[in-house]
């Protein structure tokens, strides 16, 4: 599989080593059919500056998002995963800059090619820093919005298992019939998906990667074979795995070297049949053997 550094139509995969914004610039309008991405937001990681604070959040926000517009063809998806900008102990959900920074964005655009909200996923998750002055949080969120009121959703692609998968109907004309979706039943807003933390099977040297299965599941729903997916900050290349994996072709941009040469391995990996990912499930089959598992007696 070849990794291209420029982007061209006909590439499976183009990863570029430097800021979003010149590659952006080599993309033509109407190229992309989807974008997934995971925004810095100024959590004094190593690749953000020490002054940035959220309004260096919504200035980019403001010059990206009509970038992102452009390229994305008519009935495009875009996926924004953010969570909470913390400062002097006051929390600011991000989520709600994007949709300020869209809501600007539609006022100058045509009807078909305005971004319409069609659904606040909650990325919920077991683990994170535990708060003494507020409930600990354990949920960052995805906006998903259309380019145009035309799109695409393949439901029946992400479908998860029903809780009772034998349940009929008791009475009327339908009795005895299944009762649900023998496919499964629709996964709903509020997605319960381990984050990457330091024993999930993915981690990297990333300080915030977010699993693969999130991507995943995005790409199966909202493109087809063959699609292009764009992330513009790539970290170590969750989305472009999930891309890759799906058959679908993968455009990213990371401006630090060392998790663009990191997202190489990974994509090679999958080639090599080598790459490690963690089994979209909610919860893992719980281990009775497990020393974690048993309580400890002082605890009774
Ligand atoms: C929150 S992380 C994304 C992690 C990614 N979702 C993953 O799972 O690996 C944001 C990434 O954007 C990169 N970045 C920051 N500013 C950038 C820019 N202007 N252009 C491209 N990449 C940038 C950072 O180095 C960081 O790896």
């Amino acid at each position: 599989m070849k990794i291209y550094k420029d982007f061209s139509k006909g590439n499976k995969v183009t990863l570029y080593n430097g800021d979003c914004f010149d590659l952006l610039k080599t993309i033509p309008d109407d190229s992309i059919d989807l974008v997934i991405t995971s925004p810095p937001y100024a959590m004094n990681r190593s690749y953000e500056k020490a002054s940035d604070d959220v309004n260096t959040f919504i200035d980019q926000h403001k010059l990206l998002l009509p970038e992102v517009n452009r390229v994305l063809k008519k009935g495009g998806s875009i996926c924004w995963q953010v969570g909470y900008f913390v400062e002097n102990k006051v929390i600011v959900p991000l989520d709600v800059h994007i949709f300020n920074i869209i809501e600007s964005l539609n006022i100058n655009l045509d009807k078909e090619d305005k971004f319409y909200l069609r659904n606040r996923v909650i990325w919920s998750f077991g683990h994170g820093l535990n708060s003494k002055l507020r409930l600990s949080g354990r949920h960052e969120t995805i906006l998903w919005y259309t380019k145009g009121n035309e799109y695409d959703f393949n439901l029946d692609e992400i479908r998860v298992p029903q809780k009772y998968p034998g349940k009929t109907h008791y009475k009327g004309p339908k009795k005895g019939e299944l009762s649900g979706n023998p496919l499964g039943k629709n996964p709903t807003d509020v997605w319960d998906i381990p984050n990457v933390k330091a024993n999930h099977v993915e981690k990297t040297v990333h300080p915030c990667q977010f699993p693969i299965a999130i991507p995943q599941r995005l790409i199966k729903a909202l493109t087809n074979k063959g699609d292009t997916v764009l992330d513009p900050f790539n970290g170590v290349g969750s989305t472009g795995v999930a891309t890759i994996i799906e058959g679908r072709k993968y455009v990213g941009a990371e401006i630090d070297k060392e998790y663009y040469e990191l997202s190489k391995n990974r994509f090679k990996d999958i080639q090599k049949g080598t790459i490690r990912i963690r089994e979209d499930k909610p919860v893992l089959k719980p281990n009775k053997k497990s020393k974690v598992a048993i309580k400890p007696k002082h605890f009774l």
